[in-house]
């Protein structure tokens, strides 16, 4: 089982193990604000192949970049005046940047899965400074199985993935809870590929464009085309008013909900209704409400602004039919 160091205990322990284990081309799961990540040394195309390995990922879905600064960023990446706006207000955060790739520059081909763009982002807090300490660029996706739920602990990613790494750094629960928002920026247009921490209307604010949104993001328009993404083991029902019997129940504030007293277990996300708690908690409640042994699991309305539009995303791809519901 992997080793696992608390950074509240020792974080320059944690920044010297981290650094040994990267540069030797090993996998480190690292906290960031958003969820747990799964690292490798983003130029080192060995490590790269561990990353996929390790979470069954299809090599053909490109990872995220991450990097110590706006300036580490500029090494690999080509930053337009908007891409470099966007960087200059919302970094360090949980937001992703697709922009073209700088291809000499060093990134291994499969961390961008051999596309002519590359996703950075520059994360908050001790994922940063590691990275400044190892200096170079960390491939990370989420610290999970792929397809399974995001990790938010140590102990979600020593449960999934404890097997198949030698180090967790554990700063505790991420602060954000769901992934980054990630945006493709082009000359002036800007695509919402994923709705996350960040939310759309903030960029909209910011630069006064309209953000263009695929049809595939936000609401599932085809859900038979969705690859199920985030999903636990039981069904997901959403926008519920009432409980089937036996079925887990997770409330967003307090709604009136029929047969609440039928639930198997009843598990809240914000008791006041905060998007950002209940986005936090998100993947806590979900994991739980799986564990719970219901086979389905009831979810109330979220409102779909702010932060709300990433946790209505999620829930939607946990919802959607799954491949083998398929088979
Ligand atoms: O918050 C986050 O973004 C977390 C933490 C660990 O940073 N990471 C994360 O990574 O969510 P992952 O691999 O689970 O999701 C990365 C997404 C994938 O959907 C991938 O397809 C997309 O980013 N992506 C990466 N590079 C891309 C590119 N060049 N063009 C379009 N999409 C890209
Ligand atoms: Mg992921």
């Amino acid at each position: 089982m992997a080793r696992i160091i608390d950074i509240s205990r020792d974080e320059n322990l944690a920044l010297a193990e981290g650094r040994r284990l990267l540069v030797a081309g090993e996998l480190v799961a690292i906290p960031t604000e958003t969820v747990y990540g799964l690292a490798g040394d983003a130029t080192d195309g060995a490590a790269i192949q561990k990353i996929y390995a390790a979470k069954n990922r299809p090599a053909f879905n490109p990872l995220i970049c991450h990097m110590a600064d706006l300036a580490m960023a500029e090494r690999y990446a080509d930053f337009s005046p908007l891409a470099r706006e966007l960087a200059e207000a919302f970094w360090p955060g949980p937001l992703t940047l697709v922009l073209p790739l700088k291809p000499d520059a060093g990134i291994a081909p499969a961390a961008t899965a051999g596309l002519r763009t590359v996703a950075v982002r520059v994360p908050r807090g001790f994922a940063g400074r590691l990275i400044a300490e190892a200096d170079r660029p960390l491939a990370a996706p989420s610290a999970n199985r792929s397809g399974r739920l995001s990790p938010t602990t140590a102990q979600h990613v020593e449960a999934d993935l404890g097997d198949r790494l030698e180090l967790i750094i554990d700063a505790g629960p991420s602060i954000v809870g769901v992934e980054s928002t990630i945006l493709k920026v082009e000359d002036d247009t800007i695509t919402l590929l994923r709705p996350g921490g960040i939310p759309a209307e903030a960029v909209e604010r910011l630069t006064g464009f309209d953000i263009v949104r695929p049809a595939m993001s936000g609401a599932i328009e085809a859900p038979g085309m969705m690859a199920s993404h985030y999903a636990p083991d039981a069904a997901v029902r959403l926008n519920a008013t009432h409980v089937e019997p036996g079925e887990a129940l997770i409330l967003f504030g307090a709604p009136e909900v029929g047969n609440a007293e039928g639930a198997h277990v009843t598990l809240q996300l914000s008791e006041t209704g905060d998007t950002a708690e209940a986005a936090s908690r998100l993947y806590d409640v979900m994991k739980q409400a799986d564990q719970s042994g219901a086979t389905s699991i009831a979810v109330t309305p979220i409102p779909h602004d702010g932060i709300g539009e990433a946790i209505n995303d999620r829930l939607a791809r946990a919802a959607a039919p799954r491949p083998e519901d398929n088979a």
